[in-house]
């Protein structure tokens, strides 16, 4: 073994993963699921020698896995990615659009999309997701919403969409898709943080089985696997097999991890083994946890019927109480070495797996009853209300279907100069301006500031990401080009 000195991250991780206690991503929460951590990855990680079949031409094992995987999801085929969601993303939209087609892209869509639509040259028609004023959330996206657009631009060839939020919100996809294929387009979703749906009756059902036509997970997320094991979908025959995997190849590594693919292969075979243990161990604890936490008097646990909400994340709301989403975060692992997901001014996002089981949510349950407990000694002063409100206001004046000036891979490939927030009108946003966190854009690159972005971005300017605010001075990069 080596100096520990002489090893930071080495050295970090492991004292990381001996004394914490995850609850945030990859799904294997340190290797907590099934037998994982006698796992030789050594082993595991090989190329393409002889019998070990090939990825971009899968014809031997790597075909018979993919195929179990596909039964598993109810996908018409599946395709492994090893380098994240984000590669099946590429790899969609790519296939999707030509340069200079139009493309739906709701407005809460992971960059990804942004960098595909570079790569792609697709021209964005931005769509708006709902907002829950209450909870400052963003929600579904709502089918009137889609129709409008089909209605505005006609030539559109599908929409990109995600569901589940990273909170666990879920679209009614069945619908959407209903509308996209009435009017001969396609539906991508974004189902990076639902790889876990097939597990239980108790969480939604996915997309690949709702009419999507093609469906994007990140197993890593949500399942006991490997960081950037994922994979893409085909939920119906819209698009060919030897398109989307030809294009995978251009955004992919060509030498896609056999570790990865060899545990998604295992945590898909080990979950469908073990079904009603793991049905015992962690989902009915999990759905006991959650009837207990709804009585929490200062906290607020969100909760939605399963249709619409992916009980396994857990979303703490501090907005009843004296403290905001930070401070419960840090609490959380300052006192009780939880670690939280994310931390957002009002709330906090814990993901449950199956690798948790009664031990694992007991001392998160007992822990966020301590600090409810100690809450309720607290005044109610909380300032994520007023968050709630300004973003609640920010959004309202948004469009619900907006066409932008340039495209994502005009921007890219063109000049840029920084510009007074007084001399912004007409001009094009090189940088996308968005409420962060939780990451709500005003403007997208490509879009043209108005009298209405304008007037949000003096108004918000400390708490946008994308700008530059020094002293009372708010400069934008703008595209340097004439208007088209
Ligand atoms: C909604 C959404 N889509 C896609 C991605 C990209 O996933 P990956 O990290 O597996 O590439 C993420 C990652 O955070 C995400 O949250």
């Amino acid at each position: 073994m080596s100096n520990s000195n002489n090893t930071p991250l080495y050295t970090a991780l492991m004292e990381y993963s001996m004394k914490k206690k995850p609850f945030h991503m990859p799904g294997h929460k340190l290797g907590s699921f099934g037998d994982m951590k006698q796992i030789d990855f050594t082993a595991l990680d090989v190329t393409e020698a002889n019998g070990l079949d090939n990825l971009y031409e899968a014809e031997g094992i790597i075909k018979e896995a993919m195929d179990k995987m596909c039964t598993y999801y109810g996908a018409q085929k599946t395709i492994f990615l090893t380098n994240g969601s984000t590669s099946g993303i590429l790899t969609s939209l790519m296939v999707l659009c030509k340069p200079g087609d139009e493309v739906l892209i709701a407005r809460n869509c992971h960059h990804s999309v942004w960098h595909a639509l570079v790569l792609s040259g697709a021209i964005p028609i931005y769509i708006q997701p709902e907002y829950d004023e209450s909870l400052g959330l963003m929600t579904v996206m709502s089918k009137e919403v889609i129709q409008e657009a089909l209605q505005l631009y006609p030539k559109v060839k599908g929409a990109i969409i995600v569901s589940p939020t990273y909170e666990g919100i879920v679209s009614d996809i069945k619908d959407i898709a209903k509308v996209l294929h009435e009017a001969g387009k396609a539906l991508i979703v974004d189902e990076a943080h639902g790889a876990h749906f097939g597990v239980s009756v108790d969480f939604p059902i996915s997309s690949v089985k709702l009419g999507a036509d093609l469906v994007i997970q990140s197993m890593h997320k949500t399942m006991p696997t490997l960081t950037q094991s994922a994979l893409l979908h085909q939920g119906t025959d819209q698009f060919s097999y030897e398109h989307l995997v030809k294009t995978l190849r251009m955004v992919q590594t060509s030498s896609p991890s056999y570790a990865m693919m060899a545990m998604m292969d295992y945590a898909r075979g080990y979950i469908e083994e073990h079904q009603d243990e793991i049905v015992k161990q962690y989902i009915e604890p999990l759905k006991e946890m959650r009837s207990r936490l709804v009585a929490l008097q200062q906290l607020y646990v969100l909760d939605i019927p399963r249709d619409q909400y992916d009980m396994s994340k857990i979303i703490v709301f501090t907005h009843r109480t004296s403290i905001d989403g930070y401070t419960l975060g840090q609490y959380l692992e300052e006192r009780y070495n939880i670690v939280v997901e994310a931390s957002l001014p009002n709330y906090v996002i814990l993901m449950t797996t199956v690798a948790d089981q009664v031990k694992s949510l007991s001392e998160l349950e007992k822990a966020l009853i301590d600090i409810d407990d100690e809450l309720t000694l607290k005044q109610n002063t909380n300032t994520a209300d007023l968050y709630c409100s300004e973003l609640t206001q920010v959004i309202s004046e948004l469009p619900k279907v907006q066409k932008g000036g340039y495209t994502p891979r005009e921007v890219y490939y063109g000049d840029y100069k920084w510009c007074e927030i007084d001399h912004c009108l007409g001009k094009v946003t090189a940088e996308t301006i968005m409420f962060y966190p939780p990451g709500i854009p005003i403007l997208y690159m490509g879009e043209i500031f108005n009298e209405k972005h304008i007037q949000l971005i003096r108004t918000y300017a400390e708490r946008l990401k994308g700008i530059q605010y020094k002293g009372n001075k708010i400069n934008c990069k703008v595209l340097d080009i004439p208007l088209k």
